[in-house]
């Protein structure tokens, strides 16, 4: 097979055969093509699209390039829960302790964060002797044990996938919908779930920017599952705003225990988590999504999902008394009296890295005790001096201006 034919065919927008796609792709991994005709291949791919027969082939060249984990030992419907990634997404931390606390029991293997999103691993590691490096033996013993586990991936699953998305990611080609949609699924489906629910996050903090982009992804993620039979729902949700109060590990992690608790009620973060965790019980235990939401939100009334959380913590090691957040602290005050319209998710994100609360190359180091910690959310009503947000630091910074993070409608 000649490299420059199938660059030549997918540039004029004709349909690659399993064949060629295979070849390139297992050549690509075997360092046979390089780089830059593989980065041409994505470019051409990005701009002519893939048909659905080129999207199943590609999933199953990234399947077929790692192991595929099998927990069909653990009783009960596994089902996983996947974001494309956001800024203050803590839900994982949130759900995961929900939904086991219904019985339905929990295998989650989730990632770093990597540009400005954050990863929920890091979030994890924040808790002082939190392990996230749980063998396949310990995850089984754990899942039948507590019904819950949230660890940093095993195998080696979808090893093509890392290369590629590691080329994307300096090509311009991540925000492709065939390969946004081939990288996640083929993920998920190797690592063993019964049942998937995808986050698909649209907005100027992610990858989509709109919902019609989010819409043809969750199509395409639906058929995915289909072909190999796994049952795939997804939801829509807001990346304009970040989710929450908190944005910083350490921060994240103290908020997710008072929504635990109960403590935070009506914001975008609350009705995210009860959403998903109303999802996964209702794919879990086969029930309708109203039956799910009055368990979900009985379990955080009736201190059953927090204990759940505490078990988590206790059972991978983690030691929550020692959870600490930097004592240096800034604020940002309002500069005019209106109504928050909006808080700029994508600045709060790089805002957040620069701070240290994430990466911005995979070996940089994280410090776990910084962030931001917004004391108004959008929609709210704010006076001229009162403080928007504390910034929690390491050494003095200087804060961006007010506008780059905050909108407030002065007529409001
Ligand atoms: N997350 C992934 O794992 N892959 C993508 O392509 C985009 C987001």
């Amino acid at each position: 097979m000649m490299i420059i034919d199938i660059l030549n065919k997918k540039r004029l927008g004709k349909e690659l055969s399993y064949q060629e796609l295979d070849f390139f792709f297992n050549q690509y991994l075997e360092g046979k093509i390089a780089d830059y005709q593989m980065s041409a291949l994505l470019m051409a791919i990005c701009i002519q699209g893939m048909s659905d027969e080129e999207i199943f082939s590609l999933t199953k060249i990234f399947i077929d390039s790692g192991d595929v984990l099998d927990f069909s030992d653990i009783l009960g419907v596994k089902v996983d829960k996947h974001s494309t990634g956001g800024i203050g997404d803590k839900t994982t931390l949130i759900i995961a302790p929900i939904v086991a606390s219904l019985g339905v029991p929990v295998v989650k293997m989730s990632g770093r964060g990597l540009g400005y999103t954050g990863g929920t691993i890091d979030k994890l590691e924040s808790i002082p002797g939190f392990r996230v490096d749980l063998s396949d033996e310990e995850i089984i013993h754990q899942v039948k044990k507590i019904g819950v586990v949230v660890t940093g991936q095993t195998a080696d699953l979808a090893p093509m996938d890392k290369k590629i998305y590691a080329l994307r990611d300096v090509t311009a080609t991540v925000s492709s919908i065939p390969l946004i949609a081939s990288s996640i699924m083929s993920k998920k489906i190797a690592s063993g779930a019964d049942k998937i629910l995808i986050d698909i996050k649209v907005g100027n903090g992610a990858l989509l920017q709109t919902v019609e982009e989010a819409e043809k992804l969750s199509e395409l993620m639906i058929k995915i599952g289909k072909v190999y039979h796994r049952e795939v729902r997804t939801i829509i949700s807001d990346m304009n705003a970040p989710l929450g109060y908190a944005v910083g590990n350490s921060l994240e992690v103290k908020e997710a225990i008072s929504v635990l608790k109960g403590e935070e009620k009506d914001n975008s973060l609350v009705d995210l988590c009860v959403l998903l965790a109303s999802e996964m019980v209702s794919m879990g235990k086969n029930i309708s999504k109203e039956a799910a939401t009055s368990l979900v939100l009985d379990s955080i009334t009736n201190g059953c999902a927090y204990q759940k959380f505490l078990e988590l913590v206790s059972a991978q090691g983690g030691d929550l008394s020692l959870l600490s957040c930097s004592s240096k602290k800034q604020v940002m005050r309002a500069n005019c009296s209106g109504v928050i319209t909006k808080i700029d998710a994508l600045n709060v994100g790089k805002l957040s890295v620069s701070l240290g609360a994430g990466r911005e190359e995979i070996e940089d180091k994280i410090d776990y005790g910084v962030g931001i910690l917004f004391h108004k959310l959008v929609g709210e009503k704010v006076k001229k001096g009162d403080v928007l947000a504390t910034f929690y630091v390491q050494k003095k910074v200087h804060l961006p201006k007010m506008e780059d993070i905050f909108s407030i409608d002065l007529k409001k």
